[in-house]
């Protein structure tokens, strides 16, 4: 069957989905909304904002839509999968509905969910404002750090971790005085885990699933995981920790449990969940589940996925994942982020990006996260700008060979961290 796709969403998450649905022998056009430079390379642009249901509804009616993949969680827990199956029931969507996004969108749901079908993870409780005073007696049952995270939706920023009970419980007032809006009406206090973390990402169609490549990701905006954290300045896959014994724990203590859990609890859910892990002397638990794929990490993931991912997305959409079979390249693949000076914090844009075309001879990958075409060439318009992805025998291999295209790209102002894969060379 040929098929019209839409890809929902922007950023290099987008490009690198994008980018390897347009290999597909099974396309017969792809159009991404809004995309970006990077996209507008092998799909059509389509401008809207993914929180225009009704734009996306007109997409699809105009272009004779058949499959449509939502990257990012902000319209899957405002409802766009409901939107569209309401509005077109052939349609097939990848991404959850809203009841089923608040695996992401409600940290107590998920908490909650993980617990009653035994899923490995953080001891925890949930208070409100109401019940500040029994949070509060709560802290002190815990061992410092602390752990406290905003129930809802917080652009990545919720989660507080705090070394005194003084500070905790200051936070947690500041919490449910709005600091992060009706998101934080609701606090879930957890038990700190020490380990080290690993991005693990399931397709799945609500009975059966495929097991992605996993990755890891480096949070922080410093070398050696120092100073803010940001949306994510590397990826690196596969990581060599999450061996083979390891992930078998993965797959028969929380992959299935959590398939199994959503069909027992009558949870309809077509597509991505990423698990967020923590390895604590080589037992995963689950930190947080979310309902998209990572960025950085799927611009990695992409690239070692070597068979037909737009068969896999209408399998799952379908509820026919059964017998399906991913094939995973053992190469590996490193992923530099290049960010604009200043981020996390505030920076400028609008600076003209050169080497794009001198980073890809040096045999990268580029997806655009941050860009603009402008008249002077593609320019710089966010806070990440450019995940430069290189494959290679090995992560050490890809990591050179990332870090020298990366090098062949400037903008102005322009950084990334220098140690991507380094302190995984002590598993290898
Ligand atoms: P999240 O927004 O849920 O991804 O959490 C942000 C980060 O906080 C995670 O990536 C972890 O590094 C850290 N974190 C969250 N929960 C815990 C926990 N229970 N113990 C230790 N670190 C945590
Ligand atoms: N890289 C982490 C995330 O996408 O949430």
């Amino acid at each position: 069957m040929s098929l019209k796709v839409l890809v929902v969403g922007s950023g290099g998450r987008e490009h690198a989905i994008a980018w390897k649905i347009s290999q597909s022998p099974q396309l017969a056009k792809l159009y991404c909304l809004p995309g970006n430079p990077g996209t507008a390379q092998i799909a059509t642009n389509i401008p809207a904002g993914v929180g225009d249901f009704e734009a996306i509804a007109s997409a699809v009616s105009a272009h004779g839509i058949d499959l449509v993949v939502v990257g990012p969680e902000n319209p899957l827990v405002d409802g766009l999968t409901n939107f569209l199956k309401g509005r077109f029931p052939q349609l097939m969507v990848v991404g959850p509905g809203r009841e089923e996004a608040q695996l992401e969108g409600s940290k107590d749901f998920a908490k909650d969910f993980m617990s009653r079908h035994g899923i490995p993870t953080a001891a925890y409780r949930t208070f409100s404002g109401a019940t500040l005073a029994a949070a509060r007696d709560f802290l002190k049952t815990l061992q410092p750090p602390y752990v406290l995270k905003a129930d809802g939706l917080a652009a990545g920023k919720g989660v507080v971790i705090l070394d005194n009970y003084a500070n905790a419980c200051a936070e947690l007032e500041e919490m449910f005085s709005g600091k992060f809006g009706a998101a934080s009406s609701k606090v879930v206090i957890e038990q700190f885990l020490s380990g080290i973390e690993v991005s693990v990402f399931v397709l799945t169609d609500g009975k059966d699933y495929l097991i992605l490549p996993e990755a890891k990701d480096y949070k922080r905006i410093g070398d050696g995981d120092t100073g803010l954290n940001t949306g994510g300045m590397g990826a690196v896959s596969p990581v060599p920790f999450a061996d083979k014994a390891f992930m078998d724990k993965v797959e028969e203590r929380i992959v299935k449990p959590t398939i199994a859990g959503l069909k027992a609890d009558g949870i309809d859910y077509k597509g991505f969940i990423f698990i967020g892990l923590m390895n604590c002397g080589g037992d995963p638990y689950v930190i947080e589940y979310n309902v998209r794929m990572g960025d950085p990490e799927t611009e990695s993931v992409m690239t070692r996925i070597s068979s037909d991912l737009l068969c896999h997305l209408q399998a799952a959409a379908k509820g026919e994942l059964a017998g399906q079979k991913i094939e995973i390249s053992p190469e590996a693949a490193v992923t530099v982020v290049m960010v604009s000076g200043g981020y996390p914090g505030s920076y400028a844009k609008g600076y003209p990006i050169s080497g794009l075309e001198e980073a890809q001879a040096a045999g990268a990958t580029v997806f655009h996260m941050g860009t603009k075409a402008a008249e002077e060439g593609v320019v710089t318009s966010g806070g990440r700008v450019l995940a430069v992805v290189a494959n290679a025998a090995d992560i050490v291999k890809a990591g050179e060979k990332a870090y020298a295209a990366a090098s062949k790209i400037s903008f102005k102002d322009a950084y990334n961290r220098t140690d991507v894969t380094k302190d995984l060379l002590k598993y290898l």
